[in-house]
């Protein structure tokens, strides 16, 4: 098929190269010139484990390109997917502006039938406005339909997630949608959830708050666990067995991050605020998730005391591993706000030290995790790289000035840190 993707972020790259390895041609659109320009001659603006040599095996078996021309891509492609950002307002909805533009320049160059699918995650009652938003616009009486196909892919692992997926929702008006969708997905193999447009806007708010809210809940639960002297992590594993719960997304840390969660719990509570109901759970998730990061915050101080001074290590700053993305990560925020007590930073990541020195001022970056942690009186690990979990903490223990260290992601064995001769905090445990 002709597919042509509006957007050439982290989900219209990925789904970009991934729908080319499938066989089709695709075009990958993006406004930002020195992104597309970057783009064609092989340099991919994200880390993600896989992407870049998708992308490249694409392009040479000329199955996908990349340009900044709506037009060629509404002519050349019987299926337009919009995948462009719906950043946050300061009133916590998403900023359609992107979409509403792309939903017109297509409409203005649209010749014959096109289907248009929302890919960005957008509040329910978008396709709406794209269907009416394109009516407006078109030149003469053109048909075409308008699909929601929301993504579910992780940061991380997105190729597997896109080539491996769960499911695949797809919210269609008319039975051409539904065929020309069901034909593209048809080689993954995969349920399909073929519902009305409003129902997979929807599938996609609920899903995400739900597992942010299931994150918020094991961390509350790891707040009782400090108090009473349990450990989380097995009350995790306990929990997790029940297969109606499920293991995953059951790790108790200092909360969640990324550029999906925060935003879009933000998105359904207000979404839901204006159509008349409080969502109240989400709101509480949501304060669980803030009130995470200051209670780490609090235990750093509890266990330094006199804050001012002090060298604080801290490992990863990407909001989860394999990735360089920092957006909403709850490592910024902690070194944001210990700093402006008087601490000093070293920090190190394994992929986002180039993302983090744009965002971060006055810390030191480091070029690894055992220079980060000379001379510390603290250390904190705020990510679980793998590479983490492989340090050589006696090595560290001659390296470090105090050792201390705050487990932020329960990734170490308490025991044989506290032999090693470390004082050893983690979360709930
Ligand atoms: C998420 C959704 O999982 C995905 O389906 C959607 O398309 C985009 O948003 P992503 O943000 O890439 O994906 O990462 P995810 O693996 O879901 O993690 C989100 C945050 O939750 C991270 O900060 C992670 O550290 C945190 N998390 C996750 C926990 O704190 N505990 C867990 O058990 C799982």
């Amino acid at each position: 098929m002709n597919i042509s993707i509006i957007g050439s972020g982290y989900v219209g790259l990925v789904t970009g190269a991934a729908l080319a390895q499938l066989g089709n041609k695709v075009i990958c659109v993006d406004n930002d010139r020195d992104k597309i320009a970057g783009l064609s001659k092989g340099r991919v603006p994200i880390y993600e484990p896989g992407l870049k040599e998708l992308i490249s095996a694409n392009v040479r078996r000329k199955r996908l390109k990349f340009t900044s021309s709506i037009k060629e891509a509404v002519e050349g492609s019987e299926v337009i997917f919009i995948a462009v950002g719906t950043p946050s307002l300061e009133n916590g909805e998403a900023d359609l502006t992107g979409i509403e533009n792309v939903a017109r320049n297509i409409a203005l160059n649209m010749k014959e039938y096109r289907l248009i699918v929302e890919k960005s995650t957008v509040p329910v009652e978008t396709g709406e406005w794209v269907k009416h938003t394109i009516a407006t616009y078109i030149k003469k009486k053109i048909v075409f339909d308008v699909a929601s196909n929301p993504e579910f892919l992780r940061e991380g692992t997105a190729i597997r997630d896109f080539m491996h997926p769960d499911r695949i929702v797809i919210g269609v008006e008319s039975k051409k949608a539904e065929e020309l969708l069901s034909r593209l997905y048809e080689p993954l193999n995969a349920p399909l959830v073929i519902t009305d447009i409003k129902s997979a806007e929807l599938i996609k708010h609920a899903a995400n708050s739900f597992l942010a809210t299931k994150i918020s809940f094991i961390n509350a639960v790891s707040r009782v666990c400090d108090l009473v002297g349990a450990d989380v992590a097995e009350v995790a594993r306990g929990m997790g067995l029940d297969k109606r719960i499920g293991s995953s997304f059951l790790n108790a840390g200092i909360g969640y991050g990324g550029s999906c969660f925060p935003k879009d719990l933000d998105a359904f509570i207000t979404i839901s605020k204006k159509l008349g109901y409080d969502f109240g759970i989400l709101k509480a998730a949501k304060n669980v998730n803030e009130e995470q990061k200051n209670f780490v915050i609090r235990k750093i101080k509890d266990a330094l005391w006199i804050v001012k001074g002090k060298v604080i290590s801290v490992l990863g700053l990407s909001f989860k591993p394999d990735t360089d993305d920092i957006r909403s990560s709850p490592a910024l925020d902690l070194i944001e706000s210990l700093r402006t007590e008087g601490a000093k930073f070293k920090v190190y990541d394994p992929q986002a030290m180039q993302k983090a020195k744009a965002a971060l001022k006055g810390v030191e970056f480091c070029k690894d995790a055992y220079g980060a942690v000379r001379n510390a009186d603290c250390i904190i690990v705020a990510t679980e790289w793998p590479e983490f979990k492989d340090l050589d903490f006696r090595k560290i223990r001659k390296l470090v000035k105090r050792p201390l260290l705050i487990d932020g992601r329960n990734i170490y064995n308490p025991q044989v840190l506290r032999k090693l001769g470390f004082t050893y905090i983690g979360i709930g445990r």
